[in-house]
C-alpha cells in the first residue's frame, strides 16, 4: 500500500515542475535593476535547448503584458532591459532581471518553465517604490537684525506618495533634540514629471538671535522605501553686524570718490531710485487648494506674494461659513449680507515666511486649516494689504469638503449560495460624503441591468449611506462569476471596485502577509507571527505552521473566529519563536485551508540569520 502512494507521488512529480519563486512582494527601486527569481529543480542534465521559459506579467489596471521568452531556440524580450540568462537554464536558474525599472513595471509577474514533459509556473508581485531625494543647505545665514528664519527642505522623487517630514532643533553644543511642530508647513507630494514621482516642500518658520548661532535645523524624512528616516541638517550661522573702522586711507578715498559722485549723482539717484526704493507692486497669486479635501484631515491652503517691496505687508485669511442656515423672517437673505457677517479671522492658522529674492520681497502664504463637514461650501479668502494698494487685494476660493465612506462591502443572502435558488447580492457604502455617488454592478466584466437602489439615505446626520441590490436565480452558468460593485464617488479621486465570485463552497479567506512583532527580530527575544485571515464563510478554516516545510506542533495559538459587519468570519494565528543566534536563515509558512479556496493558500515569513546579542550567558 505505501509502496504504491509513493510510486503515485512520483509520477504526480514528474507532470509537476517544483519552482522556488521569490517571496512577493518584490521591491524594486526606480532606476535600479530588480531581480526576480525562478528556479526550477533539475533531476537529470538537462540542455538548454531543452527548456523553454515565458515570463508575463499583469499590470496593476488588470492589462497582461509578455515580457520575455525563450522557445530553446530564439529569445524574445518584450520590454526593453528584461533579459533571462540563458546560459544558465542547464543549472535550473531562469530568473528575470529587470534593468531601469520604472512605475510601469509594477504588477504581478508569472514564471512559466517547460522541461518536457514538466511544467510549472509561479506568480510574484513585484511593487515599484522610490526613494526620495532630501535637499536642505548645508549652513542657513541670519543677519542678526532679522528676527526670524524659514528653513525649507526640499524632497523629491520617491513613490507611493504618503511621506511624513518633521523638523528637529538642536541647540549648539547639546545632543537633545526638540521636536518643532508648529510653524511648519508641509505642501500637498504632487506629480509633474513623466515617471510620476512625487515631491515636495516642507518649511519651518522659527523666531531665531544670537543665541541660536550654531543650533542645527534637522529634516526628517519617513518614507515606504527607506529602512530608517532620511535626515539632512543645516547650521544656522549668526552674521555679527560689521562694526565700522576708522581709517585715514578710507577718508582720502571717500573724498576723492565724492567728486567723482557728484558729478554723477543726479544720474545715480534716478537709478537707485529706481533699483532700490521705488516701490513694486506684489504679484498674488490665486489660493492654490488640493483636489481633495478630506475632512479632518489637515489641508493646506496656499497664496503665493511675490516681487514686492518695501517689505512691509499684511495677509490675512478669512473664512465665510457657508450659506446654509435660513436668515430670521424679516432679514434680508441676500448673500453678500450673510456672508460678510459670518466673517471670521484665521490669520493665526498660517504661517507666511518672508523671502528676500534680490532687491524684492515674496511670501509663500500657507493656511493650515482641518475642515469638518461644516466647512462644506465655505469659503476662504487671503486678503493683502501693501502700501502700493489703494484697497487690499482679495483672493477667494470655496472649497467641498469629501469624507471618505466608513465601509464599503458585498454581502450575500443566502451567505451560502445554493444553485437553482435566489441569490441577492448587496453592496453597502457607509457614511460617506457628499451625498452623490454611483453605484454599477458588472458580472465578468458586463454591465448587469437588473439593479434596485436604497438610498442615498442620511447617516449620523451629516453623512450619508447606499445599499444597491441584484438579484437572480443561481443557474449553473453563474457559477464562478465575478460580480462586480463599481463605486464613483469624489472622496476616493478614482472608483473603487468591489468583488464577489460566486462560489457555492463559500466565501473564501483573504490570507494577509504575515506580520512580525517586533517588526525587526532579536536573537533570544520572543518574535510573534501573526497571520490574518479575513472575511471567510462559512467557518470552517483550518491554519497549520511549518517551519522550513515541516509541521509544527507548538508556539501557535488560534483566535475564535468574530463575524464582521459583512457576515463573514475573520481570525488570526500567532505563532511565537525565539530565534537563535549564528542559525542561518529559516522560514516559517502560514498555510490556510479552506472549503471556497481551490487550493490552500501560504504566507511565509523568512527569519534572516541573526546575530548573537552583546551579552549573553552560557
Ligand atoms: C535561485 O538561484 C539563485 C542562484 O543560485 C539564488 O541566488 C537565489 O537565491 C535562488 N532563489 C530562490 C528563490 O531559490
Ligand atoms: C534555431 O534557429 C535557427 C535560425 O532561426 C534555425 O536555423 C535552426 O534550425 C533552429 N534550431 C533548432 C534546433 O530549432
Ligand atoms: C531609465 O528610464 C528613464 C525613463 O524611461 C530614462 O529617462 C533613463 O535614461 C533610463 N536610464 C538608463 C540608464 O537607461
Ligand atoms: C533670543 O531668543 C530667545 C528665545 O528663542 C529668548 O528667550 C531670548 O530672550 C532672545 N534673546 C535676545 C537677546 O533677544
Ligand atoms: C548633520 O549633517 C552632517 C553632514 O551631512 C552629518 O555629518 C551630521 O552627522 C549631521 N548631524 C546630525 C545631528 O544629524
Ligand atoms: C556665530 O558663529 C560663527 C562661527 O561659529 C561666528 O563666526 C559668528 O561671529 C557668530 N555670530 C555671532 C553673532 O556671535
Amino acid at each position: 500500500m505505501r509502496r504504491l502512494l509513493h510510486f503515485l507521488l512520483y509520477l504526480a512529480a514528474a507532470a509537476a515542475l517544483e519552482l522556488r519563486i521569490s517571496h512577493s512582494p518584490v521591491i524594486g527601486l526606480v532606476y535600479k535593476q530588480v531581480v526576480l527569481h525562478c528556479n526550477f529543480t533539475i533531476i537529470a542534465s538537462v540542455k538548454k535547448e531543452d527548456v523553454a521559459v515565458k515570463w508575463t506579467m499583469r499590470t496593476v489596471f488588470g492589462e497582461e503584458r509578455p515580457v520575455f521568452q525563450f522557445d530553446g531556440n530564439h529569445t524574445a524580450s518584450y520590454r526593453q532591459g528584461s533579459l533571462v540568462k540563458t546560459e544558465f537554464l542547464p543549472y535550473g536558474i531562469a530568473s528575470l532581471t529587470l534593468s531601469n525599472v520604472t512605475l510601469m513595471d509594477e504588477g504581478i509577474y508569472t514564471c512559466t518553465v517547460l522541461v518536457t514533459p514538466q511544467y510549472g509556473n509561479g506568480k510574484i508581485q513585484l511593487k515599484v517604490r522610490a526613494q526620495p531625494t532630501v535637499l536642505l543647505p548645508s549652513q542657513s545665514l541670519l543677519n542678526a537684525a532679522e528676527g526670524e528664519k524659514t528653513f525649507a527642505c526640499a524632497v523629491h522623487n520617491f513613490y507611493p506618495q504618503t511621506i511624513d517630514i518633521s523638523w528637529l532643533a538642536r541647540k549648539h553644543g547639546s545632543t537633545h533634540e526638540i521636536p518643532l511642530s508648529s510653524d511648519v508647513c508641509t505642501g500637498v507630494p504632487s506629480s509633474h514629471g513623466p515617471d510620476g514621482l512625487f515631491a515636495v516642500l516642507s518649511r519651518v518658520t522659527q523666531l531665531v538671535n544670537e543665541t541660536n548661532n550654531g543650533s542645527l535645523y534637522i529634516c526628517e524624512v519617513r518614507h515606504e522605501s527607506l529602512e530608517k528616516p532620511l535626515r539632512r541638517n543645516t547650521t544656522l550661522v549668526v552674521r555679527a553686524p560689521k562694526p565700522y573702522q576708522q581709517d585715514t586711507g578710507f577718508i582720502i578715498g571717500v573724498a576723492v570718490a565724492c567728486i567723482v559722485v557728484t558729478c554723477s549723482c543726479s544720474i545715480f539717484f534716478i537709478i537707485f531710485y529706481q533699483e532700490y526704493l521705488s516701490k513694486a507692486e506684489p504679484q498674488v497669486s490665486s489660493v492654490i487648494k488640493p483636489d481633495l479635501i478630506p475632512i479632518n484631515e489637515k489641508t493646506r491652503l496656499i497664496c503665493n506674494i511675490s516681487g514686492f517691496r518695501p517689505k512691509k505687508i499684511e495677509i490675512k485669511w478669512y473664512r465665510r461659513s457657508p450659506n446654509t442656515t435660513t436668515a430670521p423672517a424679516g432679514y434680508s437673505t441676500r448673500e453678500d449680507v450673510a456672508l460678510s457677517d459670518a466673517q471670521e479671522d484665521i490669520t493665526s492658522m498660517a504661517i507666511q515666511p518672508l523671502e528676500a529674492n534680490g532687491r524684492f520681497y515674496s511670501i509663500s502664504s500657507c493656511l493650515i486649516y482641518t475642515p469638518t463637514i461644516k466647512d462644506d461650501g465655505a469659503e476662504f479668502e487671503c486678503r493683502i494689504q501693501h502700501s502700493t494698494h489703494k484697497s487690499p487685494v482679495r483672493r477667494g476660493i470655496f472649497i467641498h469638503v469629501t469624507a471618505r465612506p466608513a465601509s464599503c462591502y458585498i454581502f450575500s443572502s443566502p451567505q451560502l449560495p445554493v444553485q437553482g435558488e435566489k441569490l441577492i447580492l448587496t453592496c453597502v457604502v457607509e457614511k460617506f460624503y457628499p451625498r452623490d455617488i454611483a453605484l454599477d454592478w458588472f458580472r465578468n466584466g458586463q454591465p448587469v441591468e437588473e439593479v434596485t437602489q436604497f438610498g442615498p439615505f442620511s447617516c449620523e446626520t451629516d453623512f450619508y449611506s447606499v445599499w444597491s441590490q441584484t438579484e437572480f436565480i443561481l443557474t449553473k452558468d453563474k457559477e464562478g462569476a465575478i460580480y462586480t460593485c463599481q463605486i464613483k464617488h469624489s472622496s476616493f479621486g478614482n472608483v473603487e471596485e468591489l468583488s464577489y465570485e460566486i462560489n457555492l463552497q463559500g466565501v473564501p479567506p483573504e490570507v494577509l502577509w504575515i506580520t512580525a512583532d517586533p517588526a525587526v527580530p532579536v536573537a533570544g527575544e520572543e518574535l510573534k507571527l501573526n497571520c490574518r485571515i479575513n472575511n471567510f464563510s462559512p467557518n470552517l478554516i483550518r491554519v497549520n505552521w511549518f517551519h522550513d516545510g515541516s509541521p509544527l506542533h507548538v508556539g501557535m495559538s488560534h483566535s475564535v473566529s468574530v463575524v464582521g459587519s459583512n457576515g463573514l468570519f475573520s481570525m488570526w494565528s500567532l505563532l511565537r519563536v525565539i530565534p537563535r543566534p549564528g542559525v542561518g536563515k529559516t522560514v516559517f509558512t502560514c498555510r490556510v485551508e479552506h472549503g471556497a479556496l481551490k487550493d490552500c493558500v501560504e504566507r511565509s515569513y523568512i527569519l534572516p540569520m541573526l546575530a548573537s546579542p552583546l551579552h549573553l550567558d552560557g
